[in-house]
């Protein structure tokens, strides 16, 4: 990181102002007499103390507490039949990465391990500009409908009363909006514990178009599998924890690295044409749910590791600003909702967290020079010179087209509001092959008793019946298990349209026909 040079000599670092003027007398104000009062010339200590209470930014609304370090992307797999991304145009293409791995509904200080999904946000710098990733470490997610977001977010976090976390609250929500159960059932599973933040998986979760140089481009999407497995703590061990080391994650990760055992990823691109993706069984905008590896292998693409620690956490971590719609050419978002909206929610929380110049912060700031007609504003460290501020005739601005995706895929036909709040049997297919086909009985096992000690919380017997009913339509047995761990009556399963009642993707036929 650049910053990190002007402080390489910390040891020898003369104490000054905040204007680097030696400082006299560090731990003294100044002061008539013995006693005082203080005199308002002493800039070193008034300067000390206006300083210090500023120092708080906001903390990020979701995925307040992280660990984070740097590393590098390098390109293993010729891929350019598929992108023509500058990075991936040839293997060996290397490209410095900064990672953010977070929990998502705590604070700040909130414990490592807490029964949380994870994000896995990654800035690669290449010479064509920043590709921020910010994936999750599910490959799905609760909602497919971004207009649920605040409110599903709202009932993981305090109750506006009591401020306490609510399981009343939390199972309200998820009982009310079964689409989310795939992703509960992951969240649940050991999955849901992860044992640090650098022994778990990434997954793009929406689905992306990667385009090639001729304009075609394939829906995408993107797996980071950990080298060394996928590592969970047990429910019990990541309770403990989470009292005796909130920071575990952190200092798992720092330590790692610090010791040269570096974390590292084999890193897979899932394609699918646009023809397959409308015989395709599911949405490929619907985030709740995943490509089967059977039918679109994962290919793989590159390795991520990461082999440097931060030399300042605030600067180089909390001061990152990542977000999806931070893309080269080469890689676009697909017409998944919820990845639209956060095209729009990251940059804007980025301005309001640290300012209209947030990509202009070293850690940031890509590593190829920025021309456009954005000007001044809070912090504008480079201002870009004399460069004219408009599009001038004297010097104009050049541009680079390279090829995209010329023609839309995914037209809309009929009421897109009732597709995406529909409940049909679609939506428990994927979690039931996780309960009957992906997990041990031990797994099963672990996944009954973190549900059970979670929902046994919930004081409304309503939403406890409710909530039994969703896993009694992903399977009966599952959700009989869990009703005798919280001491329940068994429920039936939640009544659901059949399949051939879910309302299809539908597209404009014109690009389809190219493949
Ligand atoms: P596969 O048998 O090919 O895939 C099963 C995958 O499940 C594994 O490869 C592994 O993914 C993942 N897995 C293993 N243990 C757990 C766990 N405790 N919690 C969550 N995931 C786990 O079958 P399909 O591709 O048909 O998928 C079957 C089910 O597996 C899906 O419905 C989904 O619930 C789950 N899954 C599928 C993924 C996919 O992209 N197809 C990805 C992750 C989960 P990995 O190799 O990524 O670790
Ligand atoms: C962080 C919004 C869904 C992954 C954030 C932040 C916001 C946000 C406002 C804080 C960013 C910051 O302060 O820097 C949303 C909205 C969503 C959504 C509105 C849906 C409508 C998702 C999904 C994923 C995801 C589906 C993963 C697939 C992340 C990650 C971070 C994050 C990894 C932390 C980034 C970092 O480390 O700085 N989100 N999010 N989010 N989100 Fe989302």
């Amino acid at each position: 990181m650049p910053s990190k040079q002007v402080f390489e000599t910390k040891d020898e670092a003369l104490y000054t102002t905040s204007n680097g003027a030696p400082v006299k007398e560090p731990y003294a104000a100044e002061k008539i007499g013995f006693n005082g009062p203080l005199l308002l010339q002493d800039f070193h200590h008034i300067d000390l103390l206006a300083h210090f209470d500023r120092e708080r930014i906001p903390e990020r609304v979701v995925h307040a507490k992280a660990a984070g370090a740097h590393g590098y992307f390098e390109v293993t797999h010729d891929i350019s039949d598929i992108t023509c991304a500058a990075l991936f145009n040839k293997v060996g293409n290397k490209a410095r990465v900064t990672a953010r791995f977070s929990t998502v509904g705590g604070e700040s200080g909130s414990a490592d391990t807490a029964r949380d999904p994870r994000g896995f946000a990654l800035k690669i710098r290449t010479e064509e500009g920043n590709l921020d990733w910010v994936f999750n470490n599910t490959p799905v997610f609760f909602i497919r409908d971004p207009a649920k977001f605040p409110h599903f977010i709202h009932t993981q976090k305090r109750d506006p009363q009591t401020h306490l976390k609510d399981a009343d609250m939390f199972w309200d929500y998820l009982s009310q909006n079964p689409e989310s159960i795939h992703q509960v059932m992951i969240l649940f599973s050991d999955r849901g514990t992860p044992d640090g933040y650098h022994q778990m998986n990434g997954y793009s979760g929406h689905t992306f178009k990667f385009v090639n140089d001729k304009g075609d481009w394939w829906y995408t999407q993107i797996h980071f599998i950990a080298d060394k497995g996928f590592k969970s703590l047990d429910n019990e061990t990541a309770g403990r924890l989470a009292g005796e080391n909130p920071d575990y994650g952190i200092q798992a990760m720092f330590e790692a690295i610090d010791s040269g055992n570096f974390p590292s990823w084999t890193v897979y691109v899932q394609t699918m044409t646009p023809a397959q993706a409308e015989k395709f069984r599911y949405s490929v905008l619907d985030l709740t749910k995943v490509w089967p590896h059977s039918e679109f292998p994962l290919r793989p693409i590159g390795k991520m590791v990461l082999d440097e620690n931060p030399a300042n956490y605030f600067a180089e971590i909390e001061q990152a600003a990542f977000s999806p719609s931070h893309i080269v050419p080469g890689i676009e978002p697909s017409a998944d909702p919820v990845l639209q909206s956060r095209f729009f929610s990251y940059p804007d929380t980025h301005r309001h967290r640290l300012g209209p110049n947030y990509q202009q912060l070293p850690v940031n700031a890509p590593i190829v020079p920025v021309a456009n007609f954005q000007r001044d504003g809070y912090m504008a460290f480079n201002n870009q010179g004399a460069r004219p501020n408009y599009q001038s005739s004297i010097s104009p601005l050049k541009y680079k087209a390279k090829p995209y995706s010329t023609a839309q895929h995914e037209t809309w036909v009929g009421n897109s509001i009732a597709f995406l709040s529909e409940i049909t049997e679609l939506d428990f297919e994927q979690p039931r092959a996780l309960w009957q086909k992906v997990l041990d009985d031990t797994q099963k096992a672990h996944l009954v008793h973190n549900v059970a000690v979670h929902l046994v919380n919930a004081k409304s017997a309503e939403v406890k019946a409710r909530q039994l009913s969703v896993f009694a339509a992903v399977d009966q047995d599952l959700s009989d298990r869990i009703a005798k761990a919280i001491g329940a009556p068994t429920v039936k399963p939640l009544k659901v349209k059949p399949a051939s009642e879910a309302i299809p993707f539908k597209t404009n036929i014109g690009l389809a026909q190219k493949f």
